[in-house]
């Protein structure tokens, strides 16, 4: 779990970093999906480092959800009729909607893919990409798709739902590896929650921005 969970967490954050090329306007944004695309080229094939990570994503994605089973599973056969105490406060509730959060978060990223990538969305999600001619109107479409009030709070929950589970999810690597120096506890807690916020703050004003009218 910890070593797919570090591998979402590094994604989503460079993907946070990507999406801020929004703020470029249209040619930024559409550039940088197209060189998504053709970055590596001709020494790998076009699109050969996106199918990479696309292949990489899916694999860590079957992982963290078969280990996300087997540990529920496990927890529940050895604690029986028996409930944890004395969690309190965020810890208590990060901890009891980490499956819940997981569930949340696998519906968004289908909505999305299905929405932003594939174009079966509800129009006029992605209606125009990718062209046969290989234009790219990522601009556009996310303009289009947040322009919906539904679906512009749908990301934005989402983006708090995502940052919850990463700040759970950092600290119980520390549990994993059986690290408890307390100043280590502290730093690594620390960067798990900048980087959750950096991403729901810097992913969840996207579609707000565009609600405002201000990304248009
Ligand atoms: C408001 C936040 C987000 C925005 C504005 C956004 C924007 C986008 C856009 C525009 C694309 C299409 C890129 C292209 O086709 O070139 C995309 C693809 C994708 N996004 Fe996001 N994204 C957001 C959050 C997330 C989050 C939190 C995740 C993961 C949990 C995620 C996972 C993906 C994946 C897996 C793809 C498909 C990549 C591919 O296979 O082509 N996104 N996103």
């Amino acid at each position: 779990m910890a070593v797919t969970g570090v591998v979402f967490v590094a994604f989503v954050f460079i993907h946070m970093i990507g999406n801020l090329k929004v703020y470029g306007g249209p040619e930024s944004l559409d550039s940088y999906a197209r060189w998504l695309r053709e970055v590596g080229y001709p020494l790998i094939p076009h699109g050969g480092v996106l199918w990479s990570l696309r292949i990489v994503l899916v694999v860590s994605l079957i992982a963290h959800v078969g280990a996300a089973l087997a540990l529920w599973w496990r927890g529940r056969r050895a604690r029986g009729r028996h409930r944890r105490r004395r969690l309190r406060g965020f810890t208590a509730y990060a901890a009891r909607t980490m499956l819940l959060g997981g569930v949340i978060i696998l519906a968004f990223v289908i909505v999305h893919i299905l929405d932003l990538t594939i174009g079966a969305g509800v129009a006029p999600a992605a209606h125009q990409h990718p062209q046969p001619d290989g234009t790219i109107h990522a601009y556009a479409n996310l303009v289009a798709s947040f322009s919906r009030v539904p679906m512009a709070l749908f990301y934005a929950v989402s983006m708090v739902v995502i940052a919850i589970h990463i700040i759970h999810g950092w600290r119980t690597i520390l549990q994993d590896v059986g690290a408890t120096g307390r100043r280590l506890r502290r730093v690594w807690i620390t960067i798990g929650v900048l980087v959750a916020l950096a991403i729901v703050v810097g992913n969840a004003a996207i579609p707000l921005l565009v609600l405002a009218g201000v990304i248009a």
